[in-house]
């Protein structure tokens, strides 16, 4: 896998389509190279950066007609970040703070996606995009 580097700061960046055709499989198929090219030793890690990119995937499927994820790593010395960006071309989310409450869903889902985000993520933004859609971004340690 090619990386570029920047002021010490190493960065790799994939994208993938998230949709009714494709599912979630390219996204998933996109994320695993990435934590293999990673070398992730801890799994439990590993499974909260899958779960995380399954929430976000799940919430693109279910609350909209399609979009994308980005992930994007960075790693400076032995630091090292994963940050996933989901954006969709849907209704967008309305009331934030009702979309947040635990066991809330729209449409008979758990309810529980955004929380889980939160909880597994170490930063979650959610945002409303102007020309319509949602932005959900999630960064992690790893
Ligand atoms: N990408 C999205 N577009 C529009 N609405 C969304 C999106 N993601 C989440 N929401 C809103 O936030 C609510 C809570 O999301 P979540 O916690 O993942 O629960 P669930 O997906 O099970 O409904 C959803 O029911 C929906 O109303
Ligand atoms: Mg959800």
């Amino acid at each position: 896998m090619s990386k570029s580097e920047k002021a010490g700061i190493e960065i790799v960046r994939r994208c993938a389509p998230v949709s009714r055709d494709v599912g979630l499989s390219k996204a998933r198929k996109t994320l695993k190279e990435l934590l293999s090219w990673l070398e992730l030793e801890n799994e439990i890690r590993q499974t909260q950066i899958l779960t995380i990119l399954d929430e976000l995937g799940n919430n693109i499927l279910r609350h909209s007609q399609g979009g994308q994820i980005c992930m994007t790593v960075y790693r400076e010395g032995t630091k090292r970040a994963i940050r996933m960006v989901a954006e969709d071309q849907g209704d967008g989310i309305q009331d934030l703070a009702k979309a947040m409450t635990p066991g809330f869903s729209q449409d008979r889902g758990l309810g529980m996606g955004l929380n889980l985000l939160e909880a597994l993520g170490d930063d979650l933004r959610v945002a409303s995009l102007i020309d319509g859609g949602t932005r959900v971004e999630v960064w992690k340690w790893i």
